[in-house]
């Protein structure tokens, strides 16, 4: 169950906290892939502040409850429970919120493994800073005994570094009655879902603590804490990429989408953004400075100083430096859109060439054809868009429109 419902205030943002986007997921898609690593069972997302445009962001299909008031994680779970379906009391639910994206699978497949006797683990992490963030309270013997909120904690408990991830695994029954217990006795007059720790803790129920690195579990909050994210989300995304035999002259300046595909050796230099659905073939060369969304780029390929938007680039192809592509242009193998060229819904034959200055909008460029500076496909005129259509093996001289 990932709890997306809530507002995320300090964001001071119109878009939803978890609908926010960090190297082209958003913070919940984020956790929901780490999610998927858990293999079985379903999944549930809780959603309530800007439902839709949350709900509008998830994979297709994902079963969503709706917390119709923001009144607390407690509360959130609640409602996440009760929409599933015929839990079983020693069932596992797996309850994850929806603003750490940082999560690995990894640390998840440990934490929905309890043992028989165990009616909760949850991930707990020491900080350098816990400003914010629920304290971890241990008794005499080390065992976890209560969580308290940031809010809520005397002077000597804000001294505790060991907070809590928000990360929790267990059973549907003990989960299902404590929650029925919680009250908003507390500083955010909230129904928190911290309070299930000290309630089975306090029935004598055995819980246990996994402690994770500090940035695995980091929860975003603000703008800050998001491109703090963004980074680091970016840099696992290259070093998957390096790793599959990607060239990078510098990754920390590569941003290069989790939904991208990248062949391996291909080679990127700083400044590329390569966005959505795009992909890269083998052995291209991208960069400095391209900005590409939704396009594929063929093996061989160069490509620098551009922008293409829903572009279909093909193999041994040449862009810029300073074209712009734009959605419907389709270059054959060989072709070359160069410096200042700007494209529309136009297909450059094999071997076709723009090399300088040109406007080409609903155009079909033959094999071979040359399209010299300073010509433009008058596509408009003013009331109704008109194709163009030029052979293979034409010259088009300067100046011709
Ligand atoms: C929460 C924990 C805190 C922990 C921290 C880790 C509680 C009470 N506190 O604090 O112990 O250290 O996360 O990051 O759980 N949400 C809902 N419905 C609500 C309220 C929140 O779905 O009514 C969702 C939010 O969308 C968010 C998540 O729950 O994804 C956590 O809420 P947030 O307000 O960020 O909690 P924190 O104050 O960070
Ligand atoms: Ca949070």
């Amino acid at each position: 169950m990932v709890l997306a419902a809530g507002e995320g205030k300090r964001m001071k943002s119109e878009t939803p906290k978890v609908a926010h986007v960090a190297a082209g997921r958003s913070l919940v898609n984020w956790v929901l892939k780490a999610a998927d690593g858990l293999g079985t069972g379903s999944t549930i997302v809780v959603v309530g502040h800007g439902a839709d445009t949350v709900e509008a962001g998830l994979p297709s299909g994902t079963q969503t409850a709706l917390q119709e008031q923001q009144r607390g994680t407690g509360h959130a779970t609640k409602v996440g429970l009760e929409a599933v379906q015929g839990l079983d009391p020693d069932d596992v639910v797996v309850i994850l919120y929806g603003d750490t994206p940082m999560l690995p699978p990894r640390v998840l497949a440990d934490l929905a493994r309890l043992d028989s006797d165990e009616a909760l683990r949850m991930i707990t992490a020491e900080l350098a800073d816990p400003t914010g963030y629920g304290r971890i309270i241990r008794d005499t013997e080390g065992r976890v005994v209560e969580v308290v909120e940031h809010a809520d904690c005397t002077e000597e408990q804000l001294l505790i570094r060991e907070i809590n991830a928000g990360i929790y695994a267990a059973r549907a029954g003990p989960l299902a009655d404590s929650l029925e217990s919680l009250t908003d006795d507390n500083a955010q007059g909230e129904y928190y879902l911290t309070d299930v720790v000290g309630i089975l803790a306090g029935k004598g129920d055995r819980l246990t603590a996994v402690k994770a690195q500090a940035e695995e579990v980091m929860g975003i909050n603000s703008q800050d804490e998001l491109a703090d994210a963004r980074k680091s989300l970016q840099r696992r995304t290259n070093q998957a990429l390096m790793d599959a035999g990607v060239w990078m002259l510098d990754p920390e300046r590569t941003y290069v989408d989790d939904t991208v595909t990248v062949e391996a050796g291909a080679r990127l230099y700083p400044g590329v953004h390569l966005e959505g659905s795009t992909t890269v073939g083998a052995n291209a060369q991208i960069g400095p400075d391209v900005f590409a969304v939704d396009s594929t780029i063929g093996e061989g390929s160069r490509v620098w100083y551009s922008v293409l938007r829903s572009a279909q680039v093909g193999v041994d192809c040449e862009v810029g430096p300073y074209a712009s592509l734009r959605p419907g242009t389709v270059m054959k193998r060989g072709s070359k859109l160069g410096t200042f060229v700007e494209t529309k819904n136009t297909t450059m034959g094999e071997e076709a060439k723009a090399n300088h200055h040109a406007y080409l909008g609903d155009a079909k460029i033959g094999a071979r054809s040359n399209i010299g500076a300073g010509t433009v496909t008058c596509n408009f005129d003013g009331y109704q868009k008109h194709p163009t259509e030029i052979g293979e093996d034409a010259f088009i001289g300067s100046d011709t429109m």
